[in-house]
């Protein structure tokens, strides 16, 4: 039997059997005026959406969900919410992994569990004049029972990593108070906390990766982040990059 779950002061749940994508009924809901804190949180999801245009399969089992903010904060120092969500995330699911099982970040938003991607973070803005926020949605999807097999980089499950059956309310009441907590943080202190605590536990750091920019892919040393979370790559022709999006994945063997 499923129960009502328990989420900290200030959040207001929206819990829905099916929806096309939470972060599109939050954007709706932010739209119409939502309070920050709205958090709506679906079983499963019809059109769910990952960064960089690309599709979220969201069979029952795992969990959806997407939080409404209204940051006064310019767009710029927003943009770091989404590590800040990851980092959030990562802390809470720490807590159902048995002792020796890693959490990693992988740049910018995706939380990595024994090595494979068992989360990600779609951070989505709406703004209300030039350089002015209306609201900020974090969409935050976590695999719990089953993962996709066929995916660039190899994706895992809660339950298959922490050799447990869990109960989804359980995870939703952790990551909701694990990101009161961050966000608290990130209001009062800004985003170094989050961004130290990101670069503590990220995966590949001082390492060769590889980064697929939208037109080309970068090979380089993962030296670490700028201030703003922007990823930091020495080139092999010893020159450096400072990198805003793509996708970071394991270096290609070349021979
Ligand atoms: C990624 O590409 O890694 C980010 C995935 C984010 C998926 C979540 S599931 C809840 C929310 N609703 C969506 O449509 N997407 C986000």
């Amino acid at each position: 039997m499923s129960r009502p779950p328990r989420l900290p002061p200030g959040f207001r749940l929206i819990a829905l059997e099916r929806c096309g994508s939470t972060n599109e009924e939050a954007r709706r809901l932010a739209e119409e005026g939502a309070e920050e804190g709205t958090l709506v949180w679906a079983r499963e999801q019809t059109a769910g959406r990952g960064r960089r245009g690309r599709k979220w399969r969201s069979p029952r089992g795992n969990l959806y969900l997407s939080l409404v903010l209204r940051p006064r904060a310019a767009p710029a120092e927003a943009a770091c919410l989404g590590m800040v969500a990851a980092v959030a995330v990562g802390d809470a699911l720490g807590a159902f992994m048995p002792p020796l099982t890693e959490v990693r970040f992988k740049w910018p938003n995706d939380v990595l569990v024994g090595g494979g991607k068992v989360g990600g973070v779609l951070l989505e803005s709406g703004a209300q004049g030039p350089g002015r926020l209306a609201w900020v949605i974090l969409g935050i999807g976590i695999n719990i029972e089953s993962c996709p097999d066929d995916t660039p980089f190899p994706a895992t499950c809660l339950e298959r990593e922490a050799g447990a059956k869990l109960e989804l309310e359980t995870v939703l009441e952790a990551v909701s108070r694990s990101l009161r907590r961050w966000l608290h943080i990130w209001r009062e202190e800004g985003f170094q906390p989050a961004r130290e605590a990101w670069l503590a536990r990220a995966w590949k750091r001082g390492e060769v990766i590889e980064v697929r920019l939208e037109d080309e892919t970068l090979a380089g040393l993962f030296e670490g982040l700028d201030a703003s979370g922007a990823l930091l790559l020495a080139l092999e022709n010893g020159r450096h990059r400072r990198v805003s999006a793509g996708d970071v994945m394991e270096a290609s063997v070349r021979t």
